[in-house]
């Protein structure tokens, strides 16, 4: 089905940030729509988002990535058959032209690429998963539920960015959201009646002030009791370290309180911590270029861990075959805009699952209502998916949608 028009418009994310969202409209009247999220612990690799500098929103204005999609790309892509995804999103590469997409913009991209698959699932009368799956999806992913921010996600002094609940022993999707509910509410009553902070972070999680960060790991121990299901056979623990934040040289130095560490400290700090909490998975537990220690960490904890490359891997194939290579991490985590097209997160999840490397589908800490990134984990059979707290508008987005689909199609 031809494009016969194309034009992206400035929203907010939920940060208050500048993004933007694009609409595709088709020949038979479908109108399909995308959008960009952002993040705030980038990593080095990802697609470049094209801002505008200058005074106006922090020089976070998209003004340029707008007249990049409403100029270029929308003459290059005029009268082209919204179904052939992966040639509209060569089309994207060509046109761009750089390693990072950093000429016409990852955030001009991703959405304009996101409002094709959208437009053309539409026009065929079918699901977004369904579309970009085919008849390959049949699983619903296990939410990751954010609920301890820390990092550059809020303005507290831990140094770990996310702490997650993964109600891994749920038989459903809808019961896995039960179980992070109920467990997240436990944790504000805790946190409350010791008299911490409930205030949110970026992603809906709460984002008090702790002597250690392991003391978040037993509060969240504590509140899964408190709801009255069992730690680590119901409801496991995650973290996501961002360590990329603390890389120093050849050592890391954390953000907050300044400690060092060498990696086989980090290394000997996780060991501890596997030890004595029901953890399942650590993301980016090193540095993003420390291909060497990522190998070191999957060699000790891998057999009992999810080691997820982020920062690491970038959603990148040729980083991620990098660390195939090594046997650097046994997991990816996938976010679409930090490689820029549907199609290239499609070809890296293949990549990841011909080598039995676990697929988690992540969100950004800022967000859209968007919630193709749940129809994807479907359509991609992914084991996980990361979308912040079950709390917050921007969040539940995606974690609604995946009751949805299990309610109505499963
Ligand atoms: P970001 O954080 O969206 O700020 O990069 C999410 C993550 O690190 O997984
Ligand atoms: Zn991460």
């Amino acid at each position: 089905m031809k494009i016969i028009d194309l034009c992206a418009h400035q929203i907010f994310d939920s940060r208050g940030v500048p993004t933007l969202e694009a609409r595709v409209a088709l020949k038979d009247g479908t109108v399909g729509v995308g959008s960009a999220p952002s993040g705030a612990s980038t990593g080095s690799h990802e697609a470049r988002e094209l801002r505008d500098g200058g005074d106006a929103y922090q020089g976070k204005g998209v003004g340029r990535a707008i007249e990049n999609v409403n100029g270029p790309i929308r003459e290059a892509l005029l009268g082209m058959d919204a179904a052939l995804q992966g040639r509209i999103d060569d089309r994207l590469q060509e046109l761009d032209g750089s390693a990072d997409k950093s000429r016409l913009g990852g955030n001009a991209l991703i959405a304009v690429s996101w409002a094709v698959a959208d437009a053309a699932a539409r026009s065929a009368g079918m699901e977004l998963y369904q579309w970009l799956g085919g008849a390959q999806a049949r699983q619903l992913p296990c939410p990751m539920f954010n609920v301890v921010n820390g990092g550059r996600h809020a303005n507290n002094n831990l140094e770990i960015q996310e702490f997650m609940f993964v109600p891994s022993g749920a038989d459903s999707f809808h019961e896995a959201m039960r179980m992070g509910s109920e467990c997240y509410h436990a944790l504000r009553r805790l946190l409350s009646e010791a008299g911490l902070s409930t205030a949110v972070g970026d992603e809906g999680g709460f984002a008090p002030n702790l002597e250690r960060d392991e003391q978040a790991l037993e509060w969240m121990v504590r509140a899964i009791e408190a709801a009255g299901w069992k730690p680590g056979e119901d409801v496991c623990l995650a973290l996501d370290c961002a360590a990329a934040e603390w890389a120093d040289g050849e050592g890391y130095r954390q953000s907050k309180s300044g400690a060092r560490f060498q990696r086989g400290e980090m290394i000997e700090f996780y060991h501890a911590l596997a030890g004595r909490y029901p953890l399942i998975s650590i993301e980016d537990p090193l540095g993003e270029e420390d291909f060497e220690g990522f190998r070191e960490i999957t060699d000790a904890l891998g057999d009992d861990l999810m080691i997820v490359g982020d920062d690491l891997f970038t959603t990148n194939a040729e980083r991620l075959f990098r660390g195939l290579a090594l046997g650097a991490a046994n997991a990816i985590l996938i976010k679409p805009n930090q490689i820029g097209t549907v199609s290239e997160t499609i070809e890296t999840v293949q990549l990841a699952r011909r080598n039995a490397y676990a697929v988690i589908v992540s969100h950004r800490s800022g967000e859209t209502l968007s919630s193709a990134i749940a129809d994807l984990a479907v359509a991609v059979n992914a084991e996980y998916i990361k979308a912040g707290a079950p709390a917050r508008g921007e969040r539940l987005a995606k974690y609604n949608r995946l009751l949805e689909i299990e309610d109505r199609i499963f």
